[in-house]
């Protein structure tokens, strides 16, 4: 049922914890499987290079190895270049999810892009194609405005 790889990043973890001080933090959760996510990034105000990313999850499976994938995905890369891990990505990256679980793979995406709109507002800046993140993603696709 799951990649050789999904089951390495499940066993193994990479990236668990959190940053002190994080350059932008991010939570995302899903009220549907109750699921959390939290994203640590620690950015080069210069380069805007992320120099370090960790996470903590308090969900599936699916959760813990897609945002494993995602972190490792994002350290070392630009915020530019981060905005394109997607959800997608970081299947492909783990060769594949079953359908059930594709949702979860949304919870890494989101929580990175939470991580980055906090560092944008602490800053000030604009990143190009980052929306408000949303609190909850239940149903993935659902516009949801509650703050948290
Ligand atoms: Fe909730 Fe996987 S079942 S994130």
């Amino acid at each position: 049922m799951y990649s050789e790889k999904v089951m390495d990043h499940f066993q193994n973890p990479r990236n668990v914890g959190e940053i002190k001080n994080a350059s932008g933090v991010g939570t995302v959760g899903n009220a549907k499987c109750g699921d959390i996510m939290r994203i640590f990034l620690d950015i080069d105000e210069e380069t805007h290079i992320i120099r370090d990313c960790k996470f903590k999850t308090f969900g599936c499976g699916a959760a813990v190895a897609t945002s494993s994938m995602a972190t490792e995905l994002v350290k070392g890369r630009t915020i530019k270049e981060a905005m394109q891990v997607t959800n997608k990505a970081v299947m492909e990256a783990l060769d594949g999810l079953p359908p059930v679980k594709v949702h979860c793979s949304l919870l890494a995406e989101e929580a990175i892009h939470a991580a980055l709109w906090d560092y944008a507002e602490k800053h000030g800046i604009v990143i190009e194609g980052l929306e408000k993140p949303k609190s909850d993603i239940h149903e993935g696709e659902e516009e949801e405005e509650e703050e948290y």
